[in-house]
């Protein structure tokens, strides 16, 4: 053998070595957040949903609801973003078991990416089929006026980073995940329905993520119009591209809580984000009950 070989076959070594210590490590540590979420309920949910800043209102409606805060949960990330509460609950929303994170964690508050999608993973490991992400974003379409809910049904991301780089674990998801279908097709057509019934007027877009936590500049949301943007924000893209990976099929909503910069000519302010959210959180909860009546029947009904 020479040199050359004898080094290439070490190097190999070394990568399966390294690659079966972290399917170890991840598997360990979701075992241990499994097993601590395990003991507090016992329901198996089939929707995960996450709910962005201010939309506490479909928190409310989970009925036999266990609430867990993140710190009694192993590895879960911890909110520390105003606005958004720090609790999972485990309960049925429309008779569906349902698995929700009432506040999420952003890249802008110095996570990994890793960290940030672990609840993705748990969600997967759970059984969870669905996922419904919301989020408050900037209004990009000129058409758009805060307080519009809007049907995320692509996004680009902007974020400089994607959650599946390094070594993959095949037993989550395949190594290059197709994101053709990132929002399930069928879930669009289900919320236009559930919004045409509730009466809720739904827009539709292509959401755009960048890293934050500066808003973006006027001339950053001009590219996005250019690249075929309608919304922008600082979440979701991590959690869905996860999903993805996962096999877990995505609907997202977003609540336009402003006008992008430069929009209008006046500056942003996290106070209307929030403002704008709690004011939409009762129709985003119509929305959502609407979809899990609607979907029950695929997602296991308690
Ligand atoms: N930009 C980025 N993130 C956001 C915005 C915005 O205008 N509004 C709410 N989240």
């Amino acid at each position: 053998m020479t040199v050359f070989t004898h080094a290439q076959d070490l190097i190999k070594t070394i990568r399966e070595v390294t690659e079966e210590g972290i399917g170890m490590l991840n598997a360990e540590k979701t075992a241990e957040t499994l097993a601590a979420i395990s003991r507090r309920a016992t329901l198996r949910p089939r929707v995960g949903i996450i709910l962005g800043s201010g939309l506490g209102g479909v928190a409310e409606a989970v009925e036999n609801s266990v609430a867990i805060p993140y710190e009694e949960i192993p590895y879960w990330p911890r909110t520390t973003a105003i606005g958004h509460a720090g609790r999972l609950l485990i309960g049925t929303l429309e008779g569906v078991p349902v698995v929700v994170m009432q506040g999420r964690v952003h890249f802008y508050e110095g996570y990994t990416m890793e960290e940030i999608t672990f609840p993705i993973r748990i969600f997967g490991e759970m059984g969870v089929e669905s996922l419904i992400a919301t989020n408050a974003a900037g209004g990009i379409n000129l058409a758009y006026s805060p307080g519009d809910l809007a049907i995320i049904n692509d996004h680009i991301n902007l974020m400089g980073t994607n959650p599946l780089i390094g070594s993959n674990n095949n037993k989550w998801g395949p190594r290059f995940p197709d994101m053709t279908y990132a929002y399930d097709q069928d879930y669009v057509q289900t919320l236009l329905r559930v919004g045409e019934e509730e009466g809720v007027r739904l827009r539709q877009g292509v959401y755009i993520a960048f890293s934050g936590p500066s808003y973006e500049t006027p001339a950053e949301i001009r590219m996005s119009r250019a690249l075929g943007a309608d919304l922008v924000g600082m979440s979701t893209v991590p959690e869905v591209i996860v999903a993805n990976h996962m096999g877990i099929k995505v609907a997202a909503i977003s609540c336009v809580s402003n006008y992008a910069a430069g929009v209008k000519a006046q500056k942003l302010h996290h106070q209307e984000v929030l403002d704008a959210m709690a004011g939409a959180s009762e129709s985003m909860t119509a929305l959502i009950r609407g979809f899990l009546r609607k979907i029950a029947p695929d997602a296991g009904r308690y």
